[in-house]
């Protein structure tokens, strides 16, 4: 699996969205990276909990954002955002049962999720909220 790389489509028009999804990219790049030195799983659990816990700080921000606004696509937003986050600990719990997931299996929802959110919800609140925040 490639690297995830940034781009400007990425962009949701707020700085500090767009600096919170680069590093959700460097991390989903680390878990790549880990993959690639095939390492040892301690590390792997860290970094999903690194996510985990990073990706919670975002969606708040975002979400607070959202409703201190009154973005009416706020309801849907949430619910995007609470699969991310339950699929997440799913991982976490598979990872720590040694069920045999794969990371090739949580790479490819991780990568996937993030970049449809980026280039799909995430686009509707950019116009609205860019206009109330500059
Ligand atoms: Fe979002």
């Amino acid at each position: 699996m490639q690297a995830l790389v940034w781009e400007e489509r990425f962009s949701v028009g707020i700085r500090q969205f767009d600096q919170h999804h680069k590093i959700l990219f460097e991390m989903i790049n680390s878990l790549i990276f880990a993959k690639e030195d095939n390492s040892d799983p301690d590390v792997i659990k860290h970094t999903l909990e690194q996510l985990r816990s990073y990706t919670l700080f975002h969606f708040v921000a975002e979400e607070a954002m959202m409703k201190y606004f009154g973005f009416e696509g706020l309801d849907e937003h949430i619910a995007e955002h609470e699969v991310l986050l339950q699929h997440v600990v799913e991982y976490q719990e598979r990872v720590a049962a040694e069920d045999g997931v794969t990371l090739d299996e949580i790479l490819d929802f991780l990568a996937g999720w993030l970049l449809d959110h980026t280039l799909g919800l995430d686009q509707l609140y950019g116009p609205f909220l860019s206009r109330r925040t500059e």
